[in-house]
């Protein structure tokens, strides 16, 4: 077993697959240090700055004193506490919708709706490029499934046409993650019917797009139907982690009762919660981090396209630069880095073309921006 291990390993580095982890020793701003170095950090998904905030960190610390670290068990058990609670109340809110469910992460809410609603004899229909997560939830369900090109909402038209049955679901990212695309939810909804069930993973458009930061239904106009589901995280632009699972009343009183993923693992520890809460309540009452970001976005997009480097402006914090190969991708994330620039390179199966993610966030200044972009362009061959 250790061979095939051994071996199995040594193809992936011959491949160029590996990815190295690298350890931080502190974070400050828009700054991060990694082995004694300091760095700009362009990929940190922390869109709004709000895992720094102080009046997050203070609800964090206070929760801390009133319920330890931990949660001490699942949500089955006694893991939940008043705060969660609160959270849950809050995001119904917020989202306007019937009902709430919280999970640990948002690999863990993918996994456990998808599990607990999609049954064994039901069809998925969902987009190449979806999220790992989803795709592994799709696995765990065990459902006949198939793919559509990535955001070709004729070929998925076509496939639900020729492979529907009496139950189906569509799955789709609301914001794609490596590319920052955006799915036409519109669309998709076109084909809801009460046979057809969709669902939205929006961890990368909750907190930025929409009426108060309400993400991507509130932005495209879709409305939640009975048998629509849109899945938030907390660990992007609420600057926190989790997520949690909105839905009707009894889908979510469902997953609540079979997601194995919510039942057989420790819950939210309560500062996280209190965290969380704290955060969507500043997205919810202070339109200017929102604000930051988006004028910095705007920039970048200027700053890259006077360079060359993109065809198509990113409407999301996330930018995707095109390498000439996966070496390339690597050897330029390299000659950044030696800048004090932290920009991570992407490459298969994350993506199936290697490039840069950049991620601009609202704790860049314009001139970190402007010394990227020249850097990005003087490092390219
Ligand atoms: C689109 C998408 N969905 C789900 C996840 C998983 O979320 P979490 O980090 O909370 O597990 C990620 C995180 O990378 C993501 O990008």
């Amino acid at each position: 077993m250790q061979q095939r291990i051994q071996q199995q390993l040594a193809k992936l580095k011959q491949l160029n697959l590996t990815r190295k982890i690298n350890y931080k020793q502190q974070v400050a701003g828009s700054y991060i240090y990694i082995e004694d170095s300091k760095y700009i950090d362009f990929s940190s998904n922390d869109y709004l700055g709000l895992s720094q905030e102080k009046t997050v960190l203070q609800a964090a610390k206070e929760a801390l004193d009133d319920f330890s670290l931990s949660a001490t068990s699942s949500s089955w058990v006694n893991g939940l506490s008043s705060i969660h609670k609160n959270l849950n109340d809050e995001i119904c809110r917020w989202l306007e919708a019937p009902s709430c469910a919280l999970f640990s992460s948002g690999f863990m809410a993918n996994l456990g709706t998808i599990e607990s609603l999609c049954n064994r004899e039901d069809v998925i229909f969902h987009d190449k490029d979806n999220h790992a997560s989803l795709l592994s939830g799709v696995k765990l369900s065990r459902c006949k499934h198939y793919r559509y090109r990535h955001l070709d909402y004729n070929h998925l038209a076509q496939l639900y046409k020729q492979f529907h049955k009496k139950h189906n679901w569509i799955i789709s990212d609301a914001v794609f993650s490596m590319s920052g695309k955006n799915a036409n939810l519109s669309k998709i909804a076109s084909l809801q019917d009460k046979n057809c069930g969709i669902i939205i993973d929006d961890a990368h458009g909750i907190g930025l797009f929409g009426k108060d930061g309400a993400g991507s239904f509130s932005k495209q106009g879709v409305c939640y139907l009975d048998n629509t589901v849109h899945i938030i995280t907390f660990g992007k632009a609420i600057g926190s982690m989790g997520a949690a699972v909105i839905g009707s009343k009894e889908t979510i009183e469902y997953i609540q009762q079979k997601a194995n993923t919510m039942a057989y693992t420790t819950a939210m520890p309560p500062a996280i919660a209190a965290g969380t809460l704290k955060s969507i309540q500043l997205i919810r009452n202070d339109e200017s981090y929102r604000q930051k970001l988006f004028s910095n976005i705007q920039l970048f997009n200027e700053i890259l396209t006077t360079y060359g480097l993109i065809a198509q402006a990113s409407e999301s914090p996330i930018f995707k630069i095109n390498a000439k190969s996966i070496e390339h991708s690597e050897l330029w994330s390299r000659k950044l880095k030696a800048e004090k620039f932290w920009v991570h390179p992407v490459k298969p199966p994350s993506v199936a073309n290697a490039g840069l993610r950049v991620i601009i966030t609202a704790r860049h200044t314009s001139s970190q921006l402007k010394l990227l972009g020249k850097a990005i362009n003087a490092t390219w061959s």
